[in-house]
This record gives C-alpha cells, sequence and structure tokens, in this order.
C-alpha cells in the first residue's frame, strides 16, 4: 500500500490556539482524510513546541515554570483537535522523551561526522523570533524584519552546523523536482535564497536554560529550530524503530505557514543531507489569514478564536469556509460576514436545499423508497465522473478551493436538473411516472456522491447526509475509485432534517 505522511507545525504553547493554527490543521486533516479513501496508509502527525525562549519567558510572566506552563498549554491544542475533528494519528510534545532523546542523537552523530563545530556567534537578535537577523534584511533602524521590534546585539559560544557545505546538493535536488517545494512563488523564493548564499548555522544557546543539553556540553541548549525540526522524525521512531521510520519517513510532506518556510526548505533539507535522510518530498506552503483587512495581534484583540468560531457557526461551517474561501497558498481575510454569506449561499441554499427537495419528493411521490428506471445516464450522470477527476487533480495540487468549487459545480447543476425537469409537474401526470423515476434517482445518486465528495471537508455533514439518504455505509470508509454513479433503486431514506438553518442576516447584525 502506498503510504503518505503528512505533518503540521508543530504549534509555540506560549499561547492559546488561533485561527491560523487550526487552518494548517483542517488542511492537513482534509488531505489526510482524502488520501485514506484514496487508499493510502495514512500517517497524520500534529504537536507542540515547548522548548526555548519564548516559552521561558510566557512561564516567567505566569509566575510558573516553563514545564507547568506546556503542560498545561498543551491540552487546549489537543482540545481544539477535538473539536474540529481532526484525525491525527500522533500528537507529538517536544518535551517528550522519545523526542529529546532523538534530537541529542541526531546532534551528537552530527558532531562525531564534523558536521557541527564550536565558535562563537555574535550578531543581531530578536529575542521573541528567536533569530539571528543578518543586517542586509534588518528592518529600518536595526528591527525584526518579521516582528517589527528592537533587535539586540549578542555574542555567545555557540556550536555551529555547517549548513554551507550541503548548499550545492540541495540547490541541485530542487533543481530536479520543481514540486518540491509549493506553491511555484515560493519554490522560487527558496531557490533565490539558497542561491545568494546560506551561512553556517548557530544551533545551541547559552542564555537560555529552557531547552534540550547539548550531550556531553550541558551549559549549551539545542537551539529550539533545530530542536522541533526534528519532530517529524522523532515521532516516526528515527531512534528506536527503524521499521516504522522506513515505513514513513521516503513518502514526508510538511504543510506550514509561508512565514516558516526557510526553516523547513533549506534549513531543515540540510539538516537531513547531513543525516544521510532523504529530503521531504513536497512543502506546501499556505498564506496567512487577516481578520476584516487587519493583521491579527493579540494588543489590537482581533484574534479569530477557533473554539468561539465554532461554537457560533458549526464546526462544517467553519472546517468549509477556511479552505473555500481562498486559494490555498495565497494569504486570506477572515470576516465574519463572508463566512455567513456561505452558509446562507453555499451550505443552506445550494446543498441543504437539494437534499430537502430531493428527499420530500421521494417521500411523497414514491413513499420513501427510491425508485428504479431503466436508463440512470443523464447530464448529471455524465458529469459525475469528470468532477470526480476534477476533484481528484485539485487535491493532488492541494487547491482545495477549487476541488470545492468543482463539487458546487456538481451541486448546482443538480439543482438545475430539479428547475429543468420540474418533477412536481411529472408526477401530475400518469404517463409520465417513468421520467420521474429517473429524476428522483438521479437526484439521489448525485445526493450519495456529493456526499462522499464532501467527507474530507465536511465529514459530519457526509455522515448526516448519507444517513438522511438512508445509507448504512460510512462515507469516510469508501474508497474513491469505487465510487461510481450507480443504482440505489429500492433503498429507503432516512429521516430528513434540516442541515444547515439558513442565518437571518438582519437579526445577526443586531446581535
Ligand atoms: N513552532 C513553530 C513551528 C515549528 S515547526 C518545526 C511555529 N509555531 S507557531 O505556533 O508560531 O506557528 C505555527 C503555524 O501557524 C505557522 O505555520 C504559521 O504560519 C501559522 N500561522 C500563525 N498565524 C497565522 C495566520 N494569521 N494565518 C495563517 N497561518 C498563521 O512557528
Amino acid at each position: 500500500m502506498k503510504t503518505f505522511y503528512i505533518t503540521t507545525p508543530i504549534y509555540y504553547v506560549n499561547d492559546i490556539p488561533h485561527i491560523g493554527h487550526a487552518y494548517t490543521t483542517i488542511a492537513c486533516d482534509a488531505i489526510s482524510r482524502y488520501k485514506r479513501m484514496k487508499g493510502y496508509d495514512v500517517h497524520f502527525l500534529t504537536g507542540t513546541d515547548e522548548h526555548g525562549q519564548k516559552i521561558q519567558a510566557a512561564a516567567e510572566k505566569k509566575g510558573i515554570t516553563p514545564q507547568q506552563l506546556v503542560d498545561e498549554i498543551h491540552k487546549n491544542f489537543k482540545d481544539l483537535w477535538k473539536v474540529l475533528n481532526i484525525s491525527n494519528d500522533d500528537f507529538i510534545r517536544t518535551t517528550e522523551e522519545r523526542h529529546i532523546k532523538t534530537v541529542q542523537a541526531m546532534f551528537k552523530k552530527l558532531i562525531d561526522q564534523g558536521d557541527i563545530y564550536k565558535g562563537t556567534y555574535s550578531g543581531y537578535y530578536c529575542v521573541p523570533c528567536e533569530t539571528y537577523v543578518p543586517e542586509n534584511a534588518m528592518g529600518e533602524n536595526k528591527t525584526c524584519p518579521d516582528c517589527g521590534r528592537p533587535l539586540t546585539i549578542m555574542e555567545e559560544e555557540s556550536y555551529f552546523f555547517k549548513a554551507s557545505k550541503y548548499v550545492p546538493e540541495l540547490i541541485k535536488f530542487y533543481e530536479e523536482h520543481v514540486k518540491a517545494v509549493m506553491p511555484k512563488i515560493r519554490y522560487n523564493e527558496i531557490m533565490s535564497f539558497l542561491k545568494s548564499g546560506v551561512h553556517d548555522q548557530s544551533v545551541s544557546r547559552t542564555s537560555l536554560k529552557w531547552g534540550i543539553p547539548v550531550p556531553g556540553d550541558e551549559k549549551h541548549v539545542v537551539y529550539v529550530w533545530f530542536d522541533a525540526l526534528i519532530n517529524y522524525a522523532s515521532a516516526i521512531g528515527y531512534l528506536d524503530d527503524p521499521e516504522r521510520f522506513n515505513k514513513w519517513w521516503p513518502d514526508v510532506r510538511h504543510m506550514v505557514g509561508k512565514d516558516i518556510i526557510r526553516f523547513h526548505c533549506v534549513i531543515w533539507p540540510l539538516m537531513l543531507i547531513a543525516l544521510g535522510l532523504n529530503i521531504p518530498v513536497e512543502v506546501i506552503a499556505h498564506g496567512w489569514w487577516t481578520y476584516n483587512g487587519e493583521k491579527m495581534s493579540k494588543t489590537k484583540g482581533n484574534v479569530v478564536d477557533p473554539f468561539a468560531m465554532v461554537k457560533e457557526y458549526g464546526l462544517d461551517p467553519f472546517r468549509y469556509f477556511l479552505l473555500r474561501e481562498v486559494p490555498f497558498g495565497n494569504d486570506g481575510d477572515f470576516s465574519e460576514r463572508a463566512l455567513v454569506g456561505r452558509i446562507n449561499s453555499d451550505l443552506a441554499n445550494d446543498l441543504g436545499n437539494l437534499l430537502n427537495r430531493t428527499l420530500q419528493m421521494i417521500k411523497s411521490y414514491r413513499d420513501g423508497i427510491v425508485p428504479s428506471c431503466d436508463d440512470s445516464s443523464s447530464d448529471l450522470s455524465r458529469l459525475a465522473p469528470e468532477i470526480l477527476s476534477r476533484v481528484d487533480e485539485c487535491m493532488n495540487d492541494y487547491a482545495f478551493d477549487d476541488a470545492l468549487k468543482a463539487i458546487w459545480e456538481f451541486i448546482s447543476r443538480s439543482n438545475k436538473f430539479i428547475d429543468e425537469t420540474m418533477p412536481w409537474k411529472l408526477a401530475k401526470d400518469e404517463n409520465e411516472s417513468q421520467k420521474l423515476n429517473h429524476v428522483l434517482l438521479n437526484l439521489y445518486e448525485a445526493l450519495r456522491l456529493s456526499a462522499m465528495l464532501i467527507a474530507p471537508f465536511m465529514p459530519d455533514t457526509s455522515e448526516q447526509i448519507f444517513s438522511q439518504l438512508g445509507l448504512k455505509d460510512n462515507p469516510l470508509k469508501c474508497q474513491y475509485d469505487l465510487f461510481k454513479w450507480g443504482d440505489s433503486s429500492g433503498n429507503r431514506i432516512g429521516e430528513a432534517k434540516v442541515l444547515f438553518p439558513r442565518i437571518d442576516v438582519n437579526e445577526w447584525q443586531k446581535a
């Protein structure tokens, strides 16, 4: 069986989860569910990044130890993944033994083979971002190009990773694998960065206590990014389970925000080359969400809380909105008005109505039993295979929005089919009985296929539709390639319920 190993970034636990975290994780969930339906053996990893300056500072502020802080805050992420119906197979914390030992073993291996050496580092450092910033990348008045805060000069003894040594090999790899970094704009960014030269990287700190001790030199702790990146390998048994590691590693891919691609597409692959491991087959970078056009920040108090969104609008509408609203890779704006718009139009009007109208008609015209007809072919049955393969292509490119657009094209076509065939007229004429059977069977099949197609994005809704259609299978367990236009005649439909209540925009505005 083909394997598919996908990871989210591991999230800092200095703060509560927000929409950016939810977004990456939902996207990984959708692709994982999709690949499972395609018959892949999937391993989906997420977790938390628990060491470093940010965590130490957050703990100090709260007057607790870093360990207490991470033990507390990581639970918010686990809770959120439950609320968001995330199907991750593992959750790694960088304070776990399996991870700490792996980091130390890799660090030692690189020291032993001469790829990590001791030196002195001096440079401009951004404390909140925990990065040294090269002079040519600084903002005005020596500020951090990422967060805009002032930089401080730091000098410390440090271990260095000989990143520069492996750059030519990495450039060659990317020249031969143009889809290893997606989308193209990020690939180009990484290539020009690599070609402009990469310095050896400082990979330890003496200025900080909260980290993994460097093996054999405990006044140093391992730099948090060197530590964090290794989670992708430590979680699958790099150290003590070679069989498990070799099963997943060759097909590893990372989904990340565009702000952390240098770590994932430059530093990490260089570490992997030095360690003799293959480079990730894909790094997929998504854009950033703003809120009502503004950058989210705690000081502005406009950080979107995923728990609150789910409570207010429901889980599947939230999942749908995030993946449908912006092309993956682009920046997007989160606005509740736009979310309400999508709930009313795409979900309540298009999908909800199609289900409701179809079930009502099968109930009143055929006593709730799906009728049979000699030949169910129609515009819908001819469109179905085209939609299936379009969704497949889009998913291979992580174009979630286009996949959903294709599915909604099918749903809209089905609604139009009702308007064109006017089953309420057919029902009045005995001679049109066969035609009516044909229409009802077509609509039922279209809904069965649509429910399967939306399963990776909206798993609960998909199950609800199956149950309302009276289908006993679990759509998420269906194998995509076996899902074809079929003949469901004779099935008894289940109980019809409203899938997505319409939101009264006037009332909503007042609230
Ligand atoms: N701990 C590091 C990752 C280490 S991976 C080996 C980290 N953590 S983070 O919690 O700060 O960010 C995690 C992810 O959230 C990043 O991919 C980042 O792009 C994403 N987002 C943070 N804010 C975001 C938005 N406003 N919009 C979309 N994603 C954003 O970085």
